[in-house]
């Protein structure tokens, strides 16, 4: 249906403003045989011009998609998607994940292994990456740093690594033996690929539900200290130190842990982190409402937690801001809290709440569960956690993320920063609907997403 405007024939973005690493400009940007071919001003379209729309492609010279009032950026990459295949496909397949993530501005997903199945062998990873060629965006693959994601054995990483996997977790398990761990990183550091750790001291976790803390006494729902991700980063912080190898911190949650990282940083160690939308938009509040669709984990932590990672953002000792988008289908979530699985959808609305919660804070509309209003958080440090900084963690830049100039690979998004609307769980490419911000009034929407050249995304719309 879009045959021919990623090929030869050109696609001009035209009237946006161009927000990437390297600053912002109001330029067009036009496209051909997957990449950026001219990036200026205003870009006159040869021969006779059509709109690209879900309609197809005609015999004519350029296709124009509209920009005017929107930014232009490097598609989005999510260091943490659970796509569920194989093992749990009436939750989510690669397929229906990856057209989630172009639909909420991304041409890159890391797919998490804890799959059923888990992908701890070469064989795993490859079907994955196997299904992931014709999906939406594209599917790059996270290992498990040890044999059936038990902590115990290593899994062979090497042979993993050679498929171009980059990034090693055993994430929804923290890896909880040091010295399984110090092995991992000695692995890592050699074949220079990334370990990122679900920080979970799981003695201390164990049996809660939610965030320790004021609303979980209120509730009697058993709490998990902050304490039990912090003790973990602090461990696997001496852990680097030891061995020198990089790491990743995933979904960190608690004004400790950046304080944490923020330090590690400071002494030079070669750490990154992530939080989810999530850990910067809900506190654990809204647990009083007993719905599981508010269970995660790490849990919902209090509004002054969640004020420390958002500054940590705005600071950047935040690098990245990462889904953690985990769909469960209905029998999984519609019951009892302390029954229900853990966990969140969140691809298609990551944009939108950063925007809406950060970059215009007087929009937020938990202002007074997410503590002190906010200064804005620059918008292209927000771009850059959702975009360039997690290629670069993921090693999949500069094919994704990468400066838009002449030549580069044209994965980009295009989004309206003031297009209002609200979040319904039941308008969704996900096979889940365990969406915890239906109703919530957002401000910005994806309008096109371009992946390789070809749109996948138009208007808001899939193309395929
Ligand atoms: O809430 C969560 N859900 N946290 C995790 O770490 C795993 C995830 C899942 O796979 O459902």
């Amino acid at each position: 249906m879009t045959e021919g405007i990623g090929g030869s024939r050109r696609l001009v973005l035209r009237g946006g403003t161009v927000v990437d690493a390297t600053g912002e400009r109001r330029v067009d940007v036009a496209i051909a045989g997957g990449r950026v071919v001219e990036v200026a001003p205003d870009i006159a379209s040869p021969g006779p011009q059509r709109k690209a729309s879900a309609g197809g492609a005609s015999g004519d010279d350029a296709a124009v998609l509209d920009c005017s009032g929107c930014i232009v950026c490097p598609g989005l990459v999510d260091l943490h998607t659970h796509l569920r295949e194989p093992g749990d496909e009436d939750a989510e397949t690669v397929a229906s994940g990856a057209r989630a993530a172009a639909l909420g501005g991304y041409t890159a997903v890391v797919a998490m292994p804890n799959t059923n199945p888990p992908l701890d062998t070469a064989e795993a990873v490859s079907r994955v990456l196997e299904l992931g060629r014709d999906a939406a965006c594209d599917v790059a693959v996270a290992g498990a740093i040890t044999q059936g994601r038990a902590g115990e054995r290593l899994a062979p990483m090497a042979e993993m690594a050679a498929l171009g996997v980059r990034i090693f977790t055993d994430d929804g398990n923290g890896v909880q033996d040091a010295g399984v761990m110090r092995r991992a990183l000695e692995y890592a550091r050699d074949l220079g690929v990334v370990v990122a750790q679900h920080c979970e001291e799981a003695a201390l976790a164990r049996g809660g539900h939610m965030h320790e803390g004021g609303w979980s006494s209120r509730l009697g729902i058993p709490g998990v200290p902050a304490e039990a991700e912090e003790l973990m980063v602090a461990r696997d912080l001496a852990l680097v130190r030891l061995t020198g190898a990089r790491m990743h911190f995933l979904h960190l949650s608690t004004a400790g842990s950046v304080a944490l990282v923020r330090a590690a940083r400071e002494e030079g160690l070669p750490v990154t982190a992530e939080a989810t939308p999530h850990h910067l938009v809900l506190t654990d509040a809204r647990v009083v409402s007993f719905d599981p669709v508010f269970k995660v984990n790490p849990p919902l932590r209090s509004a002054a937690d969640v004020a420390a990672v958002r500054r940590a953002v705005a600071d950047g000792t935040i690098d990245a801001i990462a889904t953690d988008h985990a769909p469960h289908a209905p029998q999984r979530k519609d019951v009892p809290f302390d029954e229900a699985a853990p966990g969140m959808t969140g691809l298609e609305t990551a944009l939108a709440l950063a925007w809406t919660e950060l970059v215009t804070p007087e929009k937020t509309p938990e202002k007074t569960q997410a503590g002190r209003l906010q200064a804005a958080v620059p918008a292209a440090t927000i771009l850059g956690a959702l975009s360039w900084r997690p290629a670069q963690i993921a090693g999949l830049a500069p094919e994704h993320g990468g400066p838009i100039a002449e030549g580069a690979a044209a994965n980009l998004c295009v989004f309206d920063p003031t297009e209002e609307w609200t979040v319904d769980a039941a308008v969704t490419a996900s096979r889940s609907r365990n969406n915890p911000y239906a109703g919530m009034r957002l401000r910005g929407r994806v309008r096109h997403t371009v992946r390789r050249g070809e749109p996948v995304v138009i208007g808001g719309e899939l193309l395929r």
